[in-house]
């Protein structure tokens, strides 16, 4: 069973329900035993292809802005398992792991160059972290893009949310733990 660890689900589905992609990619930062790229997956329409980026390998980093460094349970058996989970969607063309970090993946030769209509930022969640995320997505993002925040209550959202108005995003819809801005250029 292909489990996540956090809330607002039911808000991800909607927000993902017959959304169309237009085409490019969909993407989710921390994807862990991936119910988040699973839903995404099941419910955007004419997507290219779903990109999971997650380092695995248990990691020791400080995932909050208030915190120390310390591991969860983030570990390559974790990865292992989600890859076999999704090896329908895999053989389908329909997902694609980057095992590394989002700062790996954004210099990527291969991932500089796309567009992403769909984005779930579900890894590191301190302000820093996810301001340097939104940026480098936003610079990617076309007209009807949507950006998801995780957890966003534990950073700065506020911060974000004014960065991401310089580039045409504006907040529609929030829950508890999760976030929706929207590309209305
Ligand atoms: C909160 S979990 C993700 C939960 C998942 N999205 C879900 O819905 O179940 C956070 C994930 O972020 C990953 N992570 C940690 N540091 C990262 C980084 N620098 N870049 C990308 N992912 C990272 C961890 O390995 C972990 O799997």
């Amino acid at each position: 069973m292909i489990r996540g660890d956090s809330k607002d689900y039911e808000l991800l589905e909607k927000w993902t329900k017959d959304f169309d992609c237009q085409g490019y990619k969909s993407c989710e930062i921390g994807v862990r035993e991936g119910l988040g790229s699973k839903i995404i997956m099941d419910n955007v329409v004419n997507n290219y292809i779903h990109v999971g980026v997650d380092p695995y390998g248990n990691l020791n980093y400080q995932h909050y802005d208030n915190t120390g460094s310390y591991t969860c349970d983030y570990t390559d058996d974790m990865r292992d398992t989600m890859l076999n989970d999704f090896k329908s969607y895999r053989n389908q063309g329909k997902f694609t792991l980057c095992n590394m970090t989002d700062t790996q993946f954004m210099n990527d030769s291969e991932h500089r160059h796309s567009k992403f209509a769909f984005v779930h930022f579900d890894g590191p969640h301190m302000t820093k972290d996810v301001i340097t995320e939104a940026v480098w997505f936003a610079n990617r993002s076309v007209p009807g893009t949507r950006f998801v925040f995780d957890d966003y209550p534990t950073y700065d959202m506020t911060l974000i949310e004014r960065i991401l108005s310089f580039y045409q995003f504006k907040t529609r819809e929030q829950g508890n733990n999760k976030l929706l801005m929207e590309h209305y250029g």
